[in-house]
């Protein structure tokens, strides 16, 4: 089995496995418009146990995790959403489920400095509910009535993803990139600011050490 990012030419069976695990399905651009905006956070598991017959043959997609950034944060914080995720029948309680949203969490925090992500899931849901609370660590933040179009209720439910971002420090280090994105506006205006406050010092020459750490060749 692999788990791989989802790419534009999986679309089509990503949508066929949606239709048939999901009663929640979406327009081909509302995926292609997650694949586009945040390629970074979804996944698909494909079964390459079955060999192609031809170069041609689609990829055995057997599960799914379909993810975003929150485009305009109410709180303000930056977080991820899974929008979607599912595994066939036939290909179930082998852990495909835990390990997609564990990588589209991870590209959250890695990617987009994710502080937490959020989902929504029927109240009826036993088998996804138990995924997400006590495997992954979900909490159920309020329910939300009459969430999905058939008048169910929907959990709403939410992940800390700091965990992630101390274990990726650990391994790797702070991360001494530039910021981007809001962010990087943020600590652009702050980096603006810390220049107005600067003064002019002098340094080398301007402190009369020329002399000692070049020589003035011209004199000579
Ligand atoms: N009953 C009880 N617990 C379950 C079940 C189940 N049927 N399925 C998974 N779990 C729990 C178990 O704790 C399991 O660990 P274990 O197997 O060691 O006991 C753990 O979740 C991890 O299971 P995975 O093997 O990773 O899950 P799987 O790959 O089978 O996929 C999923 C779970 C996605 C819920 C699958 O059953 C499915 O596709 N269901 C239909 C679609 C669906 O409901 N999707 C979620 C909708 S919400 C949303 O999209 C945001």
């Amino acid at each position: 089995m692999d788990i791989r990012v989802l790419t534009p030419s999986d679309i089509p069976h990503v949508q066929s496995t949606n239709i048939t695990n999901l009663p929640e399905n979406y327009f081909l651009k509302y995926y292609l418009y997650h694949a586009l905006s945040w390629p970074q956070l979804s996944y698909v598991a494909v079964d390459v146990c079955r060999p192609k017959k031809t170069p041609y043959d689609p990829p055995k997609i057997v599960g799914y995790v379909l993810a975003k950034m929150e485009e305009e944060p109410a709180n303000g914080i930056p977080h991820g959403h899974i929008t979607s995720l599912s595994v066939m029948r036939t290909h179930r309680r082998l852990g495909l489920a835990e390990k997609l949203m564990k990588q589209s969490q991870r590209a959250m925090v890695e990617t987009y400095n994710a502080q937490y992500v959020s989902l929504h899931v029927r109240v009826s849901n036993v088998a996804a509910l138990k995924l997400y609370r006590d495997t992954l660590g979900f909490e159920v933040e309020k329910v939300e009535s009459k969430y999905y179009a058939d008048g169910e209720d929907a959990y709403s439910m939410k992940m800390n993803l700091e965990f992630i971002k101390e274990q990726l420090e650990e391994t790797y280090g702070k991360d001494e990139g530039e910021a981007v994105g809001e962010e990087g506006k943020e600590n652009g205006k702050k980096d603006d600011e810390k220049k107005e406050r600067k003064r002019k010092v002098k340094i080398g020459r301007g402190l009369g050490v020329g002399d000692l750490v070049e020589k003035n060749e011209s004199k000579a």
